[in-house]
């Protein structure tokens, strides 16, 4: 049996997106073994149904188990949104962590004028779990959401700085720009790879929050109390699982993580 703080890290998403949130997991957690896993065969979560995504985190969450992991990272909004509970039921003793959790908390202390602006998948905005959370902790906020369906399919295709996505962002953000918000929470973990169009639309006034960073911090804390954090002296692993090849994968995860990646290793989750 590895002891506890040898073994590795699990954080999943439903495609690359959520390889913001391991950059800044190795930002906070340098010597920690990864495991990542994306289920690129089936993106965009973030227009199908509850069941459907629940469905399909259960099955990843399964291999995730398999790979004795010391804690799960969901580093997709949209499935934390919907399947937190069911994610944490089935992890037992091993810790969940989710980044609607930490954005919240993170968003909540920020605004100066009480309005917050969220965007996020479709999902998302109609789990309501943002609004609900961030009022739980703070009521006298007022907080907007915005569903940016096409950014998704955008920055799968690799399509970060291309102009066609300035155009379509400024449609979705116009929104938010007339509502004033002074805190724009990015609800999805694929956005921050479109962070500079974003801060562009909005403007220097507004603060905009990535709630990968939170997450990170919520992590080494979580790792810290369980005494689990790995002391290795070696260089750490990273290994990463999808379910479909992307051209795009190892592009933007080295542009991301700033080293030479391996190839991902193909999954079949039928058998979960
Ligand atoms: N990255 C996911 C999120 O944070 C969404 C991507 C998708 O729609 O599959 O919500």
């Amino acid at each position: 049996m590895i002891e506890l703080n040898k073994r590795p890290v699990g954080v999943f998403d439903s495609g690359i997106g959520g390889l913001t949130v391991v950059k800044s997991i190795v930002e906070q957690l340098p010597f920690e073994d990864i495991i990542y896993f994306g289920d690129i065969a089936r993106l965009p979560y973030g227009t199908k149904s509850v069941a459907t995504i629940r469905k399909f985190a259960y099955q990843t969450v399964k291999f995730l188990l398999e790979q004795n992991v010391k804690a799960i990272v969901i580093a997709c909004n949209t499935i934390s949104a919907v399947a937190k509970q069911d994610i944490q039921e089935l992890a037992g003793d091993v810790p969940v962590l989710d980044v609607i959790s930490a954005g919240s908390a993170a968003s909540s202390n920020t605004s100066k004028n009480n309005k917050v602006g969220v965007i996020a998948t479709p999902a998302t905005v109609n789990s309501l779990a943002y609004p609900k959370m961030i009022n739980n902790l703070n009521n006298q906020l007022y907080v907007s959401q915005i569903a940016c369906t096409l950014f998704v399919p955008f920055i799968e295709e690799g399509y970060i700085l291309h102009p066609a996505l300035e155009i379509i962002a400024s449609e979705y953000l116009q929104p938010l720009v007339t509502a004033k918000i002074d805190t724009l929470v990015l609800g999805c973990t694929h956005y921050p790879l479109i962070l500079p169009t974003l801060e562009k639309i909005m403007g220097d006034d507004v603060t905009i929050i990535d709630p990968a960073i939170a997450t990170s911090v919520e992590l080494l804390n979580i790792l810290k109390q369980n005494k689990a954090i790995n002391d290795q002296l070696h260089p750490p692993k990273y290994k990463f699982y999808v379910t479909e090849l992307s051209k795009n994968f190892n592009k933007i995860g080295e542009l991301f993580l700033n080293k030479k990646l391996d190839l991902p290793e193909l999954v079949n989750l039928d058998c979960y």
